[in-house]
């Protein structure tokens, strides 16, 4: 099993946001392959609104997009985690949004379950999260979750010891979604929509976007 790790702190590990993400991945089962994609060491350029990985199915900017994009295809499940930057993501785990505009419109993450992982000063844990699980949503992918929680000081928060609970039954939880393909009906009616609307989109834009429409021709219509 192969778990993509995504942490949008520019702190990196060493952060709140690192400190109850280590509890998720002390969750997950001895035997998962995680890769830690630590956007604070990674380069990902903001999106130029080019249209070329409509067109294309790629980026043509240079930079590490395509290699994270790579890791999320190949990944059975994954985790986003991120803290509280003015009620949503920081603007490095945004660009990393904003550049999937391809992931979305094909669906490329359908089969695969995510998990979200947040922290913040003092609020709006349930805004960014809810915010980061709409995105794995719209990717194709389930969530199975998230944990989130105002630090209480530096990597230490209040209720410690049910939080970092919570968050190593998340990691658990990841698992067992993934083993057992584990469905989340209340995300259906979201995610029906949502195909039902790239659908139309996809279908509208072929002449312009033959990439993504010779994709939903071949994977996703039938
Ligand atoms: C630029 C910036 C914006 C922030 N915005 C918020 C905010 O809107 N609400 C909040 O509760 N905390 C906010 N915080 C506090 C962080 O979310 C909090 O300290 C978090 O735990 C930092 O995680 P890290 O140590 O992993 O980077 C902000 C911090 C920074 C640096």
């Amino acid at each position: 099993m192969k778990i993509a790790v995504i942490i949008g702190s520019p702190r990196g590990m060493k952060g709140n946001t690192g400190r109850l993400l280590e509890e998720v991945l002390a969750g997950l089962d001895k035997d998962v392959k995680t890769e830690l994609i630590d956007l604070s060491k990674r380069k990902v350029l903001p999106c130029i609104g080019c249209d070329h990985c409509h067109k294309t199915g790629v980026c043509p900017l240079k930079d590490d997009y395509e290699a994270i994009k790579k890791s999320l295809l190949e990944c059975d499940g994954f985790i986003l985690a991120s803290p509280n930057y003015i009620f949503s993501v920081t603007a490095q785990l945004k660009a990393l949004f904003d550049r999937s505009g391809n992931i979305l419109h094909c669906l490329l993450l359908e089969g695969k379950y995510g998990a979200v992982v947040e922290t913040s000063g003092g609020g709006e844990d349930d805004e960014v999260m809810r915010y980061m699980e709409r995105f794995i949503n719209s990717t194709g992918a389930q969530s199975v979750g998230g944990v989130g929680s105002p630090m209480a000081g530096e990597r230490t928060f209040p209720d410690e010891a049910i939080l970092f609970n919570q968050a190593r039954d998340l990691g658990r939880d990841l698992c067992r979604s993934i083993e057992e393909k584990k469905d989340f009906p209340a995300q259906a009616d979201y995610r029906t929509t949502f195909k039902a609307r790239m659908k139309r989109l996809v279908e509208y834009r072929k002449g312009e976007c033959p990439a993504e429409h010779q994709y939903w021709r071949e994977h996703l219509l039938g």
